[in-house]
């Protein structure tokens, strides 16, 4: 109970701190917004988080809030309870907000604001241009262990219409502050699954319980989703999603986690994301598929084949610095 009314406290700040004023920068003075400035000053500035204070109106408002659902209660839309088979795109009761924080609307989390500035853009995952909606269909493929949406359902055009909302007033190209996730300090050394073993059983397992299987919010109603999402086992992402990746994960829990309060160090957050994927959980099949041109394959993308001779053990844990030889960190 008490972790509710954290989460719904932290909600509560966060919206406070959207309503905040945003301070005027003297350089953007004379421009009618900074939004509408940035990209004709050529710097490409990140823009300012920034998600929409009004309700949704317009002839799209309805598809915005069915979108807003969809992301937050992709369970009970699309997972595998639901009545008409055809309409079980999710194949886990994991809701997109179980890592895009708070629907996308929060920064340093993977969030939608400004996300349909950045597509259709390049992929090294499949080494060409991918859309929005394909984007999209990455994740349910792997983060929801399911299926591709088709482009034209209602659905994915309500998901698409909630993305482009929060994306209002965001000029094509521009990047966000607070997009993504943060840049982590990688370590020297392999992170540890046993130290993160440690981690974990003090400061994860009162919410993702030690199983690793999360908490539903009713064990009987498993469409309902979940109130702590499961991290690994047979209800949780695959082995091709991005959250496999130990880096990424690492990322994601030292910006995040615990949730309402992180506080881990750098040393801390991957050797939790090493013990959370070094667990079983579904498969992903072809994934050698993936990254075509070898060249563009993150290091820490732990299926073979590489271009590189790093062993296995050391694409899975690192340590990655080595690796990357002054290579972006990658996603
Ligand atoms: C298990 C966690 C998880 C779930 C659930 C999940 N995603 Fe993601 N998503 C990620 C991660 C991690 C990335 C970044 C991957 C990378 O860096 O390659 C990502 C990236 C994305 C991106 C691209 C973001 C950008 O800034 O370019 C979009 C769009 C997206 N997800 C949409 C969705 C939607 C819609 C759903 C639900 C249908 C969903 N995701 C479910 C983890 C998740
Ligand atoms: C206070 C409860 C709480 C604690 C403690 C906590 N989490 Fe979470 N975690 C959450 C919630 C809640 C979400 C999903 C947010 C949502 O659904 O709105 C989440 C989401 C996640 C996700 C993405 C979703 C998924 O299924 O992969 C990861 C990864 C994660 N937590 C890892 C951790 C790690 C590692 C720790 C310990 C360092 C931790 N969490 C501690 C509550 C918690």
């Amino acid at each position: 109970m008490s972790n509710v009314w954290k989460q719904a406290g932290v909600f509560l700040v966060l919206a406070l701190l959207g309503c905040a004023p945003q301070k005027e920068s003297t350089e953007n003075k004379t421009s009618p917004s900074p939004q509408a400035s940035v990209l004709a000053s050529g710097e490409n500035k990140p823009l300012p988080w920034k998600v929409p204070t009004e309700q949704p109106v317009g002839a799209d408002a309805e598809s915005v809030k069915r979108g807003e659902s969809l992301i937050s209660q992709t369970a009970l839309y699309l997972g595998p309870d639901v009545a008409d088979p055809a309409q079980r795109f999710s194949g886990s009761h994991l809701a997109c907000k179980s890592c895009h924080l708070n629907a996308g609307k929060q920064a340093n989390a993977l969030g939608f604001v400004g996300i349909t500035a950045r597509y259709p853009r390049y992929r090294g995952r499949e080494n060409r241009e991918v859309g929005l909606a394909e984007r999209v269909n990455g994740c349910f493929e792997r983060s929801l262990n399911g299926k591709a949406l088709p482009e034209k359902s209602q659905q994915m055009q309500d998901i698409l219409a909630y993305m482009k909302w929060l994306s209002q007033d965001i000029p094509q190209g521009a990047k966000m502050q607070g997009q993504g996730l943060p840049n982590i300090d990688l370590l020297d050394r392999a992170a540890d699954p046993n130290k993160g073993k440690t981690v974990y059983t003090a400061k994860c397992a009162v919410c993702h319980q030690p199983t690793g299987a999360g908490m539903l919010m009713d064990a009987k109603k498993p469409a309902m989703g979940y109130v702590y999402p499961a991290l690994w086992g047979k209800d949780s992402y695959n082995t091709g999603a991005g959250m496999h990746r130990v880096i990424t994960a690492a990322k994601y829990i030292k910006a995040n986690m615990p949730f309402g309060s992180p506080n881990l160090s750098a040393e801390e957050a991957f050797d939790v994301a090493a013990y959370i994927n070094s667990q079983t959980r579904p498969v992903k099949s072809h994934l050698e598929q993936d990254f075509p041109d070898r060249s563009k394959k993150p290091v820490d993308a732990a299926f073979p084949p590489w271009s590189d001779t790093f062993s296995a053990q050391q694409h899975k844990y690192g340590p990655f610095k080595v690796m990357l030889n002054g290579k972006e960190q990658g996603s």
